[in-house]
């Protein structure tokens, strides 16, 4: 007969590794310098305005093929801007749109209602949606692209292409060759030979970043526990990628639609250094639904040479030549680069400088 202390013991031994497996779920997370963000009246407000944009989607079925029809008499860009500062470079984005057809873009900016930021003088900039308060490294950053997104494709069913871009973006071409780049252009692309035939676009594609053999994948991957993230995605089918991208509105709105992987990138992290969802969750959504439909590389150039922090390379004025945007532009995956970022603002001037001259001459 067994003798209770020994049962006791045992049965102490054997809950230790239990415990281990359900330790993540049971202990809070450890404190971070920002409150767990997403409060259940903000996720209620976003459930309300993605099913509007998908209701009104509900019959039109976007598909890989773009038709000009009567129905649809013009192929529009969203510029989608996620802020949380002033837009600083937003004269340089005026020159940008002051060449172009009005009929051709649109623009939205969701900037973090807790900053008290001077809005541009261009009205261009004055589409502000609503908009809820973002942290860096937070699912926040995912909520607000989604609400960008969802806003656009209910604002305009001509928004075709969907860029997501920062205060920290600048534009490396003029409107008009950004514009034949993506919806003209039968060899912009190098990523897919097929998407053209006797010199016609027949295919689009999103221009989103999607890697699988990045060195910090795992970590990122267990950065809420261990089994967090299964059954609904295993470690093979997690990827990283640049958080600004270029999507499709069929990609837009797959977006808007999913609520299984967000209900597991929602959850917080317990390392604020090891999270960055929003570098994880759009690559793996896209990746798992249609992965054939992205290009697996990103139009905005960053440069991660001697990255701080978790922060790319900041150009500084001295640094802004003729020379930068050539180097800025060169691509191996595309004929160019269309955005990059990231600039301090007072490149702003520099960079006007040489707009007509350079970055707006193709
Ligand atoms: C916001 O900025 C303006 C202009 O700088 C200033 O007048 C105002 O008091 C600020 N408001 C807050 C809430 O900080
Ligand atoms: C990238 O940043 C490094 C500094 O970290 C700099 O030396 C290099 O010139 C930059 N590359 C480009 C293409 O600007
Ligand atoms: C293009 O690929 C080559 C070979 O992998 C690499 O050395 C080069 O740095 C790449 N260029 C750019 C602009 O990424």
């Amino acid at each position: 007969m067994l003798s209770t202390p020994f049962v006791l013991t045992l049965s102490l031994l054997l809950s230790l590794p239990i415990l281990f497996l359900v330790a993540p779920r049971i202990l809070p997370p450890h404190p971070t310098n920002h409150p767990i963000p997403i409060s259940a009246s903000d996720e209620l407000d976003d459930i309300n305005l993605f099913n509007r944009a998908i209701a009104q989607n509900s019959n039109s079925n976007p598909s890989k093929f773009f038709h000009l029809s009567s129905k649809n008499p013009s192929l529009k860009i969203a510029f989608l801007f996620l802020t949380n500062s002033d837009l600083h470079f937003s004269p340089l984005w005026d020159l940008f749109f002051q060449n172009a057809n009005n009929n051709l873009f649109n623009i939205y900016v969701h900037a973090d209602p807790y900053v008290n930021l001077t809005r541009p003088l261009s009205p261009l900039f004055h589409k502000f949606i609503p908009a809820k308060r973002t942290f860096r490294a937070s699912p926040t950053l995912i909520s607000a692209t989604r609400r960008l997104l969802a806003t656009a494709l209910l604002d305009d069913p001509a928004n075709n292409y969907f860029a997501l871009l920062s205060q920290h973006c600048v534009p490396l071409h003029s409107f008009s060759y950004v514009y034949r780049s993506l919806f003209i252009s039968p060899t912009f692309d190098s990523s897919d030979p097929d998407s053209s035939r006797f010199g016609v676009r027949l295919r689009y594609k999103s221009f989103v970043e999607i890697l699988s053999d990045s060195p910090k994948l795992w970590k990122r991957y267990v950065a809420r526990g261990r089994f967090s993230m299964m059954p609904e995605i295993s470690f093979e089918q997690f990827r990283v990628g640049s958080q600004f991208f270029t999507l499709t509105r069929r990609h837009a709105l797959l977006v808007v639609k999913d609520r299984t992987l967000w209900r597991k990138f929602k959850i917080p992290c317990y390392r604020d250094d090891e999270c960055y969802p929003e570098e994880h969750y759009f690559p793996t959504l896209l990746s798992m639904r249609d992965s054939d439909g992205c290009t697996k590389y990103t139009l905005t150039k960053v440069n991660w040479t001697g990255t701080v922090n978790g922060h790319p390379y900041t150009y500084r004025p001295a640094e802004v030549s003729p020379e930068l945007i050539l180097r800025l532009r060169q691509s191996n995956h595309s004929e160019s680069y269309l955005f990059a970022r990231k600039f301090t603002p007072d490149c702003l001037e520099p960079l006007l400088r040489i707009a007509k001259s350079v970055i707006f001459k193709d």
